[in-house]
């Protein structure tokens, strides 16, 4: 069995806890909890913390905080422990915060993975941001480490934290997963330091990815930009080291969420939005304001479908959450006023004195409140146009009623769309073929949602986050 084939295998066995090795992630953001925090974290937190919930371990990253550096820089990661977690967090400076995220991660990398070529900005200076911030989490982080740990290093944002921990002699076992797509090397080749940067991604033992497409556009890269050899199992031959690669889709704690979807079902809140929606379908996106999710081209195919199909008027709702994300990023900020102006448009040339087409939300909820709102929703709408996973399609599936589900519509473009074949598939770009669909999702008949749910539930039941973590630690420690 080739190691890239590894997700697709034993489907209903449980790998045993991966290793009694100290298992030691490091993220650009870390989950410190905090009291009164409830929910709302995003994928990559809540699969870190079930791991390291279940094995122990250390959590490393940024602190969310930027500090003044008058006094010159803080010396060491703060430490603080819940529960089996050791929490080890560090402060940014403004500049860093500036360069580094704002910068290379999410004006440089992020557009450019995204297949956003038209908005990724280059500037040096971000570059030597990047650069700077992996080396500081790697200054702090190497006198936490001991011998035989391993390491989980994760995301866009410090793909050169093992070669800066390699310098520094650290010889510990060390993976990376990354989060969102892996880009065709015609996209790739358009960043001016790529060939450093996947060079540096050669000091892993391990490389994840979300999906073989992903997978395979970095085995090309490697085989036509840095003259690698690929072994038959994915495996990278270069500069003199050799790498693992395998596929490793994330995904979601399904069994808890679908029970947590059925208790908030008959909360005071989703009783008071149905009472608002009464007997209108309600169709869900839920997003974070992001260019890359599809959200301007959602409100276009909804407009379709109202003039295409105008017996939906006044019988259909669409409700639109978009928390504001990196709001110091000019990108977003325009997204922003787009968003505004879009839904602003519909609902002026649509909405009648008892019936508003479109309601936009800029603001977040808890994961509980979010599943009773996809379990209300007879469409969940997941049109991102270049996507990771994707894990609102997930959480769309998982809180559905059994008796009574919903119908997806997804991009094809989110990795989830490898996975759940029981949604219809849509070209985001075309917006005549999303409105089709969402059509179609309105009209399905019981057996068939049910058929459809089936099949996809299935596989987050047997495919979930405990898995996620599992294949990745056990290939990781192998
Ligand atoms: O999808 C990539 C990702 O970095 C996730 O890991 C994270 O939950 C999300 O984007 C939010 O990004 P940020 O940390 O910039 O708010």
């Amino acid at each position: 069995m080739t190691l890239a084939a590894h997700s697709e295998s034993s489907e209903t066995t449980r790998t045993p806890a991966a290793t009694k090795r100290r298992l030691v992630v490091v993220s650009n953001r870390v989950a410190v909890p905090r009291p009164g925090r409830t929910g709302g974290e995003g994928g990559l937190a809540v699969g870190v913390k079930a791991a390291l919930e279940e094995s122990g371990g250390m959590w490393f990253g940024w602190s969310g905080k930027t500090v003044d550096y008058e006094q010159g820089e803080p010396e060491a990661a703060s430490l603080s422990k819940a529960g089996q977690i050791a929490y080890a967090t560090i402060d940014l400076s403004q500049r860093d915060y500036d360069e580094y995220y704002n910068g290379f991660a999410n004006r440089s990398i992020w557009p450019l993975f995204h297949y956003r070529l038209d908005l990724a900005d280059f500037n040096r200076r971000y570059l030597a941001g990047y650069q700077r911030v992996n080396a500081l989490f790697a200054r702090r982080l190497a006198p936490l480490l001991r011998d035989d740990d391993l390491l989980w290093i994760h995301d866009y944002h410090l793909i050169p934290m093992a070669d800066q921990l390699r310098h520094m002699g650290c010889q510990q076992t060390m993976g990376f997963f990354l989060h969102i797509p892996w880009p065709s090397t015609e996209v790739l080749l358009a960043l001016p330091n790529q060939r450093a940067l996947v060079q540096s991604l050669c000091a892993y033992d391990l490389v994840g990815f979300q999906t073989e497409e992903y997978r395979k556009a970095f085995l090309d890269y490697c085989r036509r930009e840095l003259g690698a050899t690929i072994l038959p199992d994915g495996t990278v031959e270069a500069f003199g080291r050799h790498v693992r690669t395998g596929t490793f889709p994330i995904s979601i704690d399904t069994e808890p969420l679908a029970k947590a979807a059925e208790e908030a079902s008959e909360s005071r809140q989703i009783r008071r939005l149905r009472d608002s929606v009464r007997n209108r379908d309600l169709v869900i996106g839920v997003d974070r304001l992001d260019y890359s999710k599809g959200l301007l081209v959602r409100v276009q195919a909804y407009e379709h479908l109202l003039r295409a199909y105008p017996a939906n008027r006044g019988r259909v709702v669409m409700l639109q959450i978009a928390p504001p994300s990196r709001m110091e990023v000019p990108e977003y900020k325009q997204l922003r006023n787009e968003m505004e102006g879009a839904c602003g448009r519909l609902n002026g040339a649509f909405a009648e004195f008892d019936w508003t087409p479109v309601r936009y939300l800029n603001k977040g909820f808890s994961r509980r409140m979010l599943a009773g709102f996809y379990r209300t929703a007879r469409v969940g709408l997941v049109t991102p146009l270049r996507d990771g996973m994707n894990l609102v399609a997930k959480e769309y599936v998982a809180s559905q009623d059994p008796a009574d589900p919903g119908v997806l519509v997804l991009s094809r473009f989110a990795g989830a769309a490898h996975e759940l074949d029981g949604a219809l598939i849509v070209n985001p770009y075309d917006l005549e073929a999303t409105a089709e669909a969402m059509q179609t999702a309105l009209s399905l008949d019981l057996e068939e949602r049910r058929e459809r749910y089936r099949t996809m539930f299935e596989r987050l039941r047997i495919h979930d986050i405990d898995r996620w973590r599992e294949d990745y630690l056990s290939a990781l420690a192998a």
